[in-house]
């Protein structure tokens, strides 16, 4: 009796194990089956930090944004933002230089330098408050964006002094 008890716990316990075993193959088998088969394809990156933008995005996302912010700051006669901007609108006009050495086979310097001068004068105007010099230093100056179009074959690129106030999230206003 004693032996047959013995040889059953035996059995049951043998029988525990094994469906132990089975179960965690089992298990392993479910994992498997799973897994993916291939790794899944990762989504581009929207940003590609070797964009190079060309003279047109440049001009679009540095030279004309200060341009009509420099004009709606001279025209509140806000002289301490007018003098920040101008200084910001030769900066830009200096990285397109850099990061553009030639353009259309011409050296980008040698085109670029018209605008020295009469960003002078906006910038000797600013200095002085002087309202009317501002003004008529800031239509020379805007007289040479079109110059240079117009000898780039790009006189339908006809800028301005800005007449409608733009970025109404900012106010031009001298600070009270
Ligand atoms: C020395 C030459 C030069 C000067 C100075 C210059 N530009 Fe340009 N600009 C160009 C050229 C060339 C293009 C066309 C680039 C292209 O498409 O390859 C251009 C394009 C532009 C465009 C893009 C047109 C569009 O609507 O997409 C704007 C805006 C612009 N210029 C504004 C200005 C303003 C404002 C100034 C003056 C503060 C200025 N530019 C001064 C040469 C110049």
């Amino acid at each position: 009796m004693a032996s047959r008890h013995f040889r059953t716990a035996t059995a049951v316990r043998a029988a525990a194990i094994a469906a132990g075993v089975l179960g965690l193959l089992g298990a392993g088998a479910a994992a498997v089956a799973q897994a993916p088969a291939a790794p899944k394809p990762q989504p581009k990156p929207s940003v590609y930090a070797d964009y190079h933008p060309n003279l047109s995005d440049m001009m679009t996302m540095l030279i004309q944004p200060r341009h009509t912010k420099l004009g709606l700051g001279i025209r509140a006669r806000n002289w301490v933002y007018a003098g920040y901007e101008i200084g910001e609108l030769r900066g830009a006009f200096g990285r397109i230089v850099a990061s553009m050495p030639t353009y259309e086979g011409a050296k980008t310097a040698e085109l670029m330098v018209m605008v020295d001068a009469p960003i002078a004068k906006v910038q000797a105007a600013i200095r002085a408050k002087d309202a009317r010099a501002a003004d008529t230093a800031y239509g020379e100056l805007t007289d040479t964006c079109n110059m240079c179009h117009g000898t780039q074959g790009r006189t339908y690129i006809d800028i301005r002094v800005p007449t409608t106030p733009m970025y109404s999230d900012q106010d031009f206003n001298p600070m009270r």
